[in-house]
């Protein structure tokens, strides 16, 4: 056999590997997931009922123009059919907008840290990524994200609220940063976790969207509708954008059984959005707590909180991996904690408070 093996691109050999959420361990007494910001409830019943419909005919393509869903979308966000794209989640439509507007030579522009997925998506597509470091508080510094743009930028995400802080920016400093951005550059409002945001003064993107012909939002069915495994999210975005984006789309990617699933959930909005308050809620009651404890826990809008832990980051997660609970650690930086099932942030909370008392 030939010792020459085929030639792949130089981009590769530095790109990070994503690192999914671990899973709960088998077998153990309790086995709570809370490494990768999913929704506990199982789904719907009328929404699975759906899927087992749709599974019947898995034997044929998806409709790859998801007609159905858009026209679902166009109604609800009121925004026209042609400024709206789909893809395998939320992550896919990222990786779309990033062949379609960035290669060797340009740059991206990201908060760091944030979204896991964004150094990944962007190394790949040949462009170089400049990350800005969150402020002290864990909050987007978007001055010096306007800073940073030079006749190379591309494009810039801000993730609001951001992954894995669940920091938040605000209307006024939004509009601010975005009034410096340069209109040949996209701005893409990452808000996988828009739908637990209760700060009233944190903008919808799809209104900045109205207005800013550079600028898309990102939304997925995998948190607050519950459709993790389904893969399926959408961009809102001006025209050009949106039709860019339906060319480098993967041709049948987002499944049939995705399509009816994301249909349903809209059409039982309101139960889904109720299970969101009561996530809420559960923030609320965990954030208080480790609070009392005597943790510095930033103001989270999203479905997680974040423990900058620094070098005890491992510890703290082998001790919650122990009670029961799986979370999600950045070595030498912090925890991400999912707010999950009541019994799950109990046990989280009991380990975080032994752990506090033991600084
Ligand atoms: C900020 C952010 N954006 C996008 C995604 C991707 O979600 P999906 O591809 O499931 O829509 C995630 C998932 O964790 C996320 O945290």
């Amino acid at each position: 056999m030939s010792e020459t093996s085929p030639r792949l691109r130089a981009e590769l050999e530095d790109i990070p590997t994503y690192k999914p959420g671990k899973p709960a361990a088998a077998g153990g007494p309790v086995a709570y997931k809370l490494s990768s910001n999913e929704n506990p409830y199982p789904p719907l019943p009328g929404v699975m009922e759906t899927v087992t419909t749709a599974a019947a005919s898995f034997n044929r393509y998806p409709d790859m123009a998801c007609m159905g869903l858009m026209s679902e979308l166009s109604e609800r966000f009121g925004v026209p059919q042609s400024h709206l794209a789909t893809g395998t989640g939320s992550v896919g439509v990222a990786q779309q907008l990033l062949q379609a507007t960035s290669g060797p030579g340009d740059e991206v522009i990201y908060a760091w840290r944030s979204f896991e997925a964004y150094p990944i998506i962007t190394r790949i597509s040949g462009a170089t990524s400049v990350q800005v470091p969150l402020t002290e508080g864990d909050v987007h510094d978007l001055d010096a994200m306007a800073d940073a743009i030079t006749d190379r930028t591309r494009l810039i995400f801000v993730c609001n609220p951001n992954n894995p802080t669940g920091t938040v920016v605000r209307r006024a400093e939004l509009e601010r940063f975005l009034d410096r951005v340069p209109a040949d550059v996209l701005v893409v409002l990452d808000e996988a976790y828009r739908e637990f945001v209760r700060d009233v003064q944190v903008p919808d993107g799809i209104q900045l969207y109205r207005e800013r012909p550079n600028v898309c939002v990102l939304r997925t069915f995998s948190k607050a509708y519950g459709l993790a495994g389904l893969r399926v999210g959408f961009a809102v975005a001006h025209e050009p954008v949106a039709a860019a984006l339906r060319k480098t789309a993967v041709p049948f990617g987002v499944s049939q059984l995705a399509q009816e699933a994301a249909i349903a959930s809209l059409r039982a909005e309101d139960e889904l959005l109720g299970r969101v308050g009561l996530l809420v809620c559960e923030r609320t009651r965990v954030v208080d707590a480790l609070r009392a404890q005597g943790w510095t826990v930033p103001v989270t809008q999203a479905n997680f909180v974040w423990l900058r832990l620094g070098e005890r980051t491992m510890d703290f997660a082998a001790a919650c991996e122990q009670a029961g609970v799986v979370v999600r650690p950045f070595p030498g930086e912090g925890v991400r904690v999912t707010i999950g099932e009541a019994e799950a942030n109990d046990i989280f909370m009991k380990v975080a408070e032994g752990f506090h008392k033991g600084l």
